[in-house]
């Protein structure tokens, strides 16, 4: 009797641990800041890569499917060749992210002596960017920036809802959350939470001030972009995002 009440809730666990896993076997969620490089990783890699096909599609679904490496070569026709390489462990890499490259990416492994099996499924890759941009400093020292999550069709960036509890927020250099209740700060969001917009009236003592845009997945830190006050004399400012 007792035996039995264990084997059930070991098959609880692994069916708990199986559901929230599914990002990390076989679909990959990675989230980076635009300017950076990437790794995306390919989960079924043979130990040689020049069977290696890596497919991207862009922005939405049923959008045409771009082949970025066709067994384990670059292809020299797609919009981003320059700045993609194929890892040692197939992995895909990407230098210098634009909010042109999030999507959806695909590695696959094909094997056999007309290279027409494929060895195990696609290893899915999600590409989200997080891109910070400001409009000009005006007289009054207000400045508005917008942060933005590029991300494949169907994700909300609202906790509450879809599977991935992906968040979207500004903090301060402390790290708290700044707030609509917060009276220096204007903050405003998109209705799917994706683009969230901060305005301000810049004050002689925020020189050297960070704002923070951050996003999270299941409340863990992804990435961020930092917004730093510089002033030189009295009314110019500029960005400095890293
Ligand atoms: C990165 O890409 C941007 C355009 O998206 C370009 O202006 C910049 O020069 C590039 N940086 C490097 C280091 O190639
Ligand atoms: C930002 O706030 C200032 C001052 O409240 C206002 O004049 C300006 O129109 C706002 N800008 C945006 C883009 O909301």
């Amino acid at each position: 009797m007792s035996d039995e009440c264990c084997v059930c809730l070991l098959g609880l666990i692994f069916l708990s641990s199986l559901l929230t896993g599914i990002s990390g076997v076989d679909e990959t969620h990675v989230f980076i800041s635009s300017g950076e490089n990437v790794r995306l990783p390919c989960n079924n890699a043979l130990h040689d890569c020049s069977l290696t096909v890596w497919k991207y599609n862009n922005r939405f679904r049923d959008s045409a499917t771009v082949e970025l490496i066709g067994l384990g070569i670059k292809k020299k026709n797609t919009e981003s060749h320059e700045r993609l390489s194929l890892g040692s462990d197939c992995s895909l890499n990407i230098n210098n992210i634009s909010t042109e490259d999030y999507g959806f990416y695909r590695c696959q492994q094909w094997t056999g002596v007309n290279r027409d099996k494929q060895h195990g499924p696609d290893a899915r890759v999600y590409l989200h960017v997080l891109h910070v941009s400001q409009t000009e400093i005006s007289a009054g020292l207000s400045v508005t920036l917008f942060c933005q999550l590029f991300s494949y069709t169907g994700v909300s960036c609202d906790d509450s809802v879809g599977s991935e509890r992906i968040e979207l927020f500004w903090v301060d250099q402390t790290g708290v959350k700044l707030t609509r209740s917060d009276s220096r700060y204007q903050i405003s969001s998109s209705s799917d939470h994706c683009l969230i917009t901060l305005n301000t009236t810049l004050l002689n003592e925020d020189h050297n001030r960070e704002w923070r845009c951050e996003v999270t997945q299941r409340d863990q830190v992804q990435t961020s972009v930092t917004y730093t006050v510089k002033s030189s004399g009295e009314k110019t400012s500029h960005q400095s995002v890293y």
